[in-house]
């Protein structure tokens, strides 16, 4: 496997996977456009963790990670440069969240039912080999969560086989059974269960739960 991984956004969920990889022996570059944001993240992390801006992040790493708001994410992998992830695997966090309150613990979207955020980034970024993954979960579970005898489910879907094959891979390492649910039009089903991971939490201030598949 690949063991190169930038990473394209300096939030929870940009920390969290960059020091998941770190224990799995990857080297990481987390991007921003404010480094002092990682300042605390650089001084406990391995020589094996370096910080940058989004275009050097994603020219460091031979896998990517999409880390950033929803509505700012074409914005971003067009600060990060064309070049710099086309071809390469584009691990796809985002979620289409509006700049709303939630109404009774929902979220609101910015996107489109049958149009989603990742339909969109595909599209306008034909180039880059995008699979969804790790946004229906929170960043507190999502690096080898502890349900007991229950592994949780992770979502992925993408175009490219090969790639999803790869992500797969990560999504085990992080302690989840991934479901590849097919090809790009699945991300906004699985962009939604980011809706319904947030209701819990939102009504009863619980945020430590994930999905499981159950299937015969
Ligand atoms: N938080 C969770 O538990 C969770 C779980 C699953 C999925 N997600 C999804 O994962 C993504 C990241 O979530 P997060 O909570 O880690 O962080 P976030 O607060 O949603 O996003 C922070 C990142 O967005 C970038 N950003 C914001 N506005 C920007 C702009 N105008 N142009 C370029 N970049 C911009 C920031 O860049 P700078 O570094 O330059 O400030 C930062 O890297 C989101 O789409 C979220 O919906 C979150």
């Amino acid at each position: 496997m690949k063991k190169k991984i930038g990473i394209i956004g300096s939030g929870s969920v940009g920390q969290t996977l960059a020091t998941g990889f770190l224990k799995f022996g990857f080297e990481v570059m987390i991007g921003s456009r404010d480094l002092s944001k990682l300042a605390e993240w650089k001084s406990k992390s391995s020589e094996n963790g370096h910080i940058g801006s989004f275009e050097e992040a994603a020219s460091f790493g031979e896998i990517l990670i999409l880390a950033v708001k929803g509505s700012a994410a074409v914005q971003a992998l067009e600060m990060a440069g064309k070049g710099n992830f086309s071809g390469k695997i584009v691990i796809d966090t985002t979620n289409p969240i509006a700049d709303l309150p939630p109404v009774n613990g929902v979220l609101r979207f910015f996107s489109e039912m049958n149009y989603s955020l990742m339909e969109k980034l595909q599209q306008a970024f034909p180039e880059a080999l995008l699979v969804k993954a790790f946004n229906s979960v929170g960043s507190s579970q999502m690096v080898n969560p502890d349900f007991g005898d229950f592994k949780p489910t992770l979502f992925i879907c993408g175009n490219d086989q090969p790639s999803k094959n790869e992500v797969a891979e990560i999504v085990g390492l992080f302690g989840f059974e991934p479901e590849d649910l097919g090809s790009v039009e699945a991300s906004g089903a699985i962009e939604s269960l980011c809706m319904l991971w947030c209701i819990r939490g939102f009504r009863e201030n619980r945020w430590s739960h994930a999905f499981r598949l159950l299937k015969h």
